[in-house]
């Protein structure tokens, strides 16, 4: 059985207040699994606190082939075994992807604020609705597990919008399907629909499309895509009134905490928000504005 399917107890996912410091820890590779063009890596990481949907961490292999470690979204987590969706795209990724089992890592996290479960779910919450492009979907799972674990049940109704370049690329998002049907096991809906740009599932179409046909009023968004996607889905859910937004987003980085500048962003107010510090998690509003309508 793959390892993104073998579950034997649920996440506990922290709440923000309750959220451990984060830890550098020495563990080694649990698992590796190749998913079409993306790659499911597990770390074992002893003492490694419980991560919210949308932290990251920092990932070094042992000996590393960059100066720098990389960021990743926490993907799963089962105790001490952290799990990561992984598109190999330079020297770093790929050389995570080419991790052998039992391989020693360096791991910092859990970092930054990710996905405010309390936000996503306050009253009156109709649907949370998850966007997710290409590696994009990688904070979904663990989402869709702290649901299952704080939140399940008939009233919880969720819908996963998952936009991939090819059936390769969409080979990646098993690990979401498979927390999907967990988060359904408990008696909550939850549905995935699929977009790929090339048509080799279903239509060619993109995510936006997806959100376009199936948003509603009151819909509660978690995104999490390239940039360019994310600014799409946010022109896209402006036009369905009492949308709320929530983006992870990417920026280059360097120390992860702060210190470096190196992943600075620009806010829809001039002013400049440091991703790994502030974010990666940010408002609609605090992004792209409220734009012509206001
Ligand atoms: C908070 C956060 C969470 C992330 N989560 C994931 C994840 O779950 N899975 C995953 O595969 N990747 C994730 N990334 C992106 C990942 O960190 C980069 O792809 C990685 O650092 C690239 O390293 P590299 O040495 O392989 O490639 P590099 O040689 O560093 O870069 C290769 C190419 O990718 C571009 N690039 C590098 N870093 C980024 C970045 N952060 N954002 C956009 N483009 C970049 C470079 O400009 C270059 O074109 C995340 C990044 C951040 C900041
Ligand atoms: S990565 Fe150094 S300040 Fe964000």
């Amino acid at each position: 059985m793959p390892r993104y399917e073998n579950r034997e107890s649920g996440h506990e996912c922290p709440g923000r207040g309750s959220r451990g410091k984060a830890v550098r820890v020495f563990g080694w590779v649990a698992g590796s699994e190749r998913l079409g063009s993306l790659s499911w890596l597990t770390i074992h990481a002893p003492g490694f606190p419980a991560a919210g949907p949308g932290q990251f961490v920092l990932l070094q292999p042992e000996p590393p082939a960059c100066f720098l470690p990389r960021a990743f979204s926490v993907a799963g987590q089962r105790g001490e075994e952290i799990s990561f969706l992984i598109s190999p795209v330079g020297p770093g990724t790929k050389q995570l992807t080419n991790l052998r089992e039992h391989d020693p890592v360096w791991i910092t996290g859990p970092l930054g604020n990710g996905f405010d479960m309390d936000t996503l779910l306050a009253p009156p919450m109709r649907r949370a609705v998850l966007v997710g492009g290409g590696v994009g979907a990688a904070p979904f799972p663990l989402l869709l597990d702290c649901l299952a674990t704080s939140a399940s049940g008939p009233d919880l109704d969720v819908l996963v919008l998952l936009g991939f370049r090819n059936s390769s690329q969409a080979e990646g998002g098993q690990p979401v399907r498979a927390a999907a049907a967990r988060l359904a096991a408990g008696g909550a809906s939850c549905r995935i629909e699929i977009a790929t740009e090339d048509g080799s599932i279903g239509k060619a179409r993109l995510v936006t499309d997806l959100l376009a046909a199936e948003q509603r009023q009151g819909d509660r968004l978690a995104v999490c895509g390239p940039q360019a996607m994310c600014e799409a889905v946010w022109q896209t859910a402006r036009e369905a009134s009492g949308l709320s937004c929530w983006f992870s987003l990417e920026a280059n980085m360097a120390c992860g905490v702060g210190s470096c500048h190196g992943c600075a962003s620009l806010r829809a107010d001039g002013s400049l928000a440091l991703v790994c510090r502030d974010g990666p998690v940010f408002t609609g509003e605090s992004l792209y504005g409220v734009g012509e309508q206001e």
